[in-house]
C-alpha cells in the first residue's frame, strides 16, 4: 500500500515525494528527528516529543518551522491520511537545501526541510517479543559527544544493530569508560529488588521520552529509582533488565553477552511496568 507522506507542507504519494540532493540532511546528516507511537489511532506522549524536538533544533541553532499546535495537526493529518491504527509517525527536520555543498551553516534564507511519514504496525503493543525478552551484547560506544540531541547521524547505531545481528542476538548495549550508556535506539535499565537503576541524564545519552514516563510510573508504584551508571557485570547479576523507547515501550532484556539475567526469562517487575506504561499512556493519548 502506497503511503501519503508530508514534504514541506505538501501531502504526496510516497513515490512522488522528493528532497534535493543538496539537502544538508542528505549531505551532512544535518537534521533531527522524532518517532511518536500511535495506539488506537492516537498519539502517545506527543507533548514530550514536541518538547524534545524544539530542544534538539535549538541546540543546533535551527529554526523550528512549526508551532506545537501545527505539529499536532500535521501528525494527526498523517495518521488520518494513512489510516494508522497502531504504528508510528516519523518526523524529520533538516537544515534544508542551500543550493550547494558548504560546511558552514546557510543563512536564514535557507528554510528547513520537513518530512513526515507513517509506519503501520498492527498490534504494536502486543509484540510477542515482550513475553520472551531481548538478548543483547555489549559494544564500545564510539558515537559523538552530543547524544542528547536526536540527530539523524545513525550510522553507528545501525552498525550496533548489525553487530548484534551477526552475533545472533537482538540488540547491542553501548559501553563507555566501563559503564552502559544506552541501547542502539533505546534507554537501558536494571532492576535490583525494589530498585530501578538507570544512567542519569547528560549529553552521554538521549533523554528518552518513554524514560520520563516509566520512571514516574515506577515511583508512583512505590519503586525506588536510582539514577547512576552501571556496568555490564552489574547488569548480568541484576534481578531483571530492560530497555525503553517510543516503539518498543518497555521491553525485558533477558541475556547480556551470553549470560542470563535473573532466570533468563522476563521477571515480575518489568512486565508489570510495561502493563502500567501502556495502560496509562493509552489513557493520555491524543
Ligand atoms: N529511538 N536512546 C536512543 C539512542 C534512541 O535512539 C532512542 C529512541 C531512545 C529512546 O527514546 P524515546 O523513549 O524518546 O523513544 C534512547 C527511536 C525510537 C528510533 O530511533 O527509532
Amino acid at each position: 500500500m502506497s503511503r501519503i507522506v508530508h514534504v514541506n507542507g505538501a501531502l504526496l504519494p510516497e513515490a512522488e515525494a522528493t528532497v534535493s540532493v543538496f539537502d544538508r540532511g542528505f549531505l551532512m546528516a544535518d537534521g533531527v528527528y522524532e518517532v511518536t507511537s500511535v495506539l488506537g489511532g492516537k498519539l502517545i506522549d506527543f507533548d514530550g516529543h514536541c518538547r524534545r524536538l524544539a530542544r534538539s533544533l535549538a541546540e543546533l541553532e535551527m529554526q523550528n518551522p512549526h508551532t506545537d499546535a501545527e505539529w499536532l495537526q500535521i501528525h494527526r493529518e498523517m495518521v488520518a491520511q494513512n489510516g494508522v491504527v497502531d504504528g508510528m509517525v516519523y518526523l524529520q527536520v533538516t537544515r534544508g537545501n542551500p543550493g550547494d555543498r558548504d560546511f558552514a551553516f546557510p543563512g536564514p534564507e535557507t528554510k528547513p526541510t520537513v518530512v513526515l511519514f507513517t509506519q503501520s504496525k498492527p498490534g504494536l503493543a502486543e509484540n510477542p517479543q515482550a513475553a520472551i525478552g531481548l538478548r543483547v551484547i555489549s559494544v564500545p560506544d564510539i558515537r559523538w559527544g552530543r547524544r542528547d540531541i536526536k540527530t539523524v547521524q545513525l550510522l553507528y547505531p545501525s552498525m550496533g544493530k548489525m553487530m548484534a545481528k551477526k552475533a545472533g542476538v537482538d540488540d547491542s548495549w553501548f559501553v563507555e569508560d566501563g559503564t552502559v550508556t544506552e541501547g542502539t535506539s533505546n534507554n537501558a535499565y536494571i532492576v535490583k529488588g525494589n530498585r530501578i537503576i538507570t544512567r542519569p541524564l547528560s549529553s552521554d545519552i538521549l533523554h528518552g521520552i518513554t524514560r520520563v514516563a516509566v520512571l514516574r510510573f515506577a515511583a508512583e508504584a512505590q519503586m525506588e529509582v536510582e539514577e547512576r551508571p552501571f556496568t555490564i557485570a552489574e547488569a548480568q547479576a541484576a534481578d531483571e533488565a530492560f530497555i525503553t523507547s517510543a516503539s518498543a515501550f518497555v521491553m525485558p532484556v533477558v541475556e547480556i553477552d551470553g549470560q542470563a539475567v535473573g532466570t533468563g526469562k522476563p521477571g515480575r517487575v518489568v512486565p508489570r511496568l510495561r502493563e502500567i506504561y501502556l495502560e496509562e499512556m493509552r489513557k493520555a493519548a491524543i
